[in-house]
């Protein structure tokens, strides 16, 4: 059986797509079976995986997407949901991707009708189930240890779908006001959700349509701080400052709310995690990549699996690159295993 992960935050910019690809490639790299699925309308994992084949692509394959891919439920097409060939990722065996589509945000206000009026409507009634349906058949058709579920920054009914749809979730944030301020919309807004998705679950409409609305199994493994600049192997003091205040307020604030609505893991599997610091349920701190950025976006691999010939350095630049990809391969190495850890008890 897979797991499927969740990376959300409605805050925009905080390395979601990012660590998705990251994760996604570490875990594939410890010999999991990934499956990154695109639901972001902007597209951004997609482009990244496909870079410069991108247009052609969805020239040559019209229905290798999850806007096809959902159409038989949102288009009321005569044909079963069905596992969409998925794109291989170049360079990492066990990894593919179902890429994204613009139109994806065409479902948005049928699915939040549907979703709102939670099976009232009969004609609407496949759609809150479609998207695990379809998640189910990919993963039952790669094989997939993990399906990791790469999320646009919106509070909208889509993504009120993807997470009610998912057995767990990371928040990836960045070290400022504007984090801050996003955990706590999701202290108030995440209960909403996950009451609403119980609700929806003990519809008998929902429970009786084609694609039944899964019970939501949904739990929270964790944070991930990122893009902070590093000093002595920690951050600057103005970012230290930030990744204080959102731990503070992910464990006085979020984990409450979430432990109150049942969408937590014990207390003791956070703690076996050895998260950093202790205490905290921040799963990893991933410093700026810096010049590896650019690098690691040009040859679409994630800067700790870069090789000696895509760094175009030699000497003791090429030293130093090396050094930094080692340093970023142990940090995603160790929240791929604590990511493995948690999800294995969601
Ligand atoms: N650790 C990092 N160091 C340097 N740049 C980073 C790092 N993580 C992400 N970035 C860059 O920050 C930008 C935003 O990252 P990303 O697109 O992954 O965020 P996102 O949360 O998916 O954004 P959106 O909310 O728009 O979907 C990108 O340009 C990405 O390359
Ligand atoms: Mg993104």
């Amino acid at each position: 059986m897979h797991k499927s992960i969740a990376l959300f935050n409605h805050k925009g910019g905080v390395s979601k797509t990012t660590t998705t690809f990251n994760l996604g490639w570490m875990l594939a790299e410890k010999g999991k079976r990934v499956v990154l699925v695109d639901t972001d309308p902007q597209c951004n994992l997609t482009g990244l995986i496909l870079g410069e084949k991108l247009d052609d692509f969805y020239t040559d394959n019209p229905t290798r997407n999850i806007h096809a891919a959902l159409a038989p439920a949102f288009l009321s097409q005569p044909r079963e949901i069905a596992a969409v060939d998925c794109v291989e990722v170049a360079g990492r065996p066990g990894l593919t991707l179902l890429p994204g589509h613009v139109n994806l945000s065409e479902y948005e206000v049928t699915l939040g009708i549907a979703q709102e009026l939670a099976g009232s409507i009969q004609t609407l009634k496949n759609l809150p189930g479609a998207f695990n349906y379809l998640v189910t058949k990919i993963a039952e058709a790669n094989n997939a240890d993990y399906v990791l579920i790469d999320m646009s920054p919106s509070l909208g009914s889509l993504n009120q779908n993807f997470l009610a749809s998912s057995d767990c979730f990371l928040v990836p944030t960045s070290p400022d006001y504007f984090s801050l301020m996003a955990i706590d919309s999701l202290s108030a807004v995440l209960p909403r959700w996950a009451e609403w998705a119980r609700r929806a679950h003990a519809s008998e409409t929902l429970q009786t349509a084609a694609y039944p609305f899964r019970e939501l199994q949904l739990k929270f493994l964790g944070t991930i701080v990122q893009k902070f600049r590093p000093r002595l192997g920690g951050a600057t003091v103005g970012f230290q400052t930030w990744i204080d205040r959102i731990n503070t307020a992910i464990r006085e604030r979020l984990v409450p709310q979430l432990q109150t609505h049942h969408l937590t893991l014990p207390e003791q599997v956070y703690h076996d995690a050895g998260n950093s610091p202790a205490e905290s349920y921040c799963l990893a701190q991933i410093p700026d990549f810096n010049t590896l950025a650019a690098t690691s976006q040009l040859h679409k691999t994630p800067v700790f699996a870069l090789t000696d010939p895509m760094f175009g350095h030699v000497g003791t630049v090429l030293e130093q690159d090396r050094v930094k990809r080692d340093q970023f391969h142990g940090l995603f190495s160790e929240l791929a295993d604590r990511v493995i850890a948690l999800a294995d008890h969601a």
